[in-house]
């Protein structure tokens, strides 16, 4: 039998968007409302090292903004599995993920704050470019990450200034 605590939604802003290297029920692109997506965390173990580290996405509270992303439905055991990978002091949190302007449902996101050892915060696009441009880790480019990034979010439909500002700063 299956009731509502056999699977639940987490929602994916970030690498989770197009790679998605766990068991999952379902996934659908969806959206986030109060949320914005910004490469405002540090990375010295994925996507750079401690002395080089890169910038990876987080999502920083802003009434205004939607952030959109792509949703899984995910057996809770998997739940394990992803902690075990977002090792960085991640912060879970409930909220509504919409699928469209009638359906919502709850779902979890994982997010760094300010109070994360490795969050950086805001720095000018040209120098957070750079920075991407040049750090690399043990799961590849930072350059790769924020290309993958803009390519996933094209290809969902999705306009983000900031992705897409950074991106564009990118030398060659
Ligand atoms: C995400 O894509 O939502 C994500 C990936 C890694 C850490 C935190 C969030």
């Amino acid at each position: 039998h299956f009731d509502q605590h056999d699977s639940f939604w987490l929602f994916g802003y970030g690498s989770l968007i197009w790679k998605a290297d766990f068991p999952f029920l379902e996934r659908k692109p969806a959206w986030i409302h109060g949320w914005c997506r910004r490469f405002w965390q540090g990375s010295h173990d994925h996507r750079g090292t401690p002395d080089a580290p890169g910038r990876v996405v987080t999502l920083t509270r802003d009434p205004d903004a939607r952030c959109d992303g792509m949703a899984y439905r995910i057996r809770p055991e998997v739940l394990t599995q992803l902690d075990m990978r977002e090792k960085n002091g991640y912060l879970r949190e409930l909220v509504p993920v919409h699928f469209d302007a009638q359906q919502a449902v709850e779902g979890l996101i994982y997010l760094a704050t300010e109070d994360n050892a490795a969050f950086l915060g805001e720095a000018p696009l040209a120098a957070m470019a750079t920075q991407i441009d040049l750090a690399r880790g043990p799961s590849g480019s930072n350059r790769d990450y924020l290309l993958n990034l803009e390519q996933a979010l094209r290809e969902l439909g999705v306009v983000d200034h900031h992705v897409s500002a950074l991106a564009a700063f990118l030398p060659g």
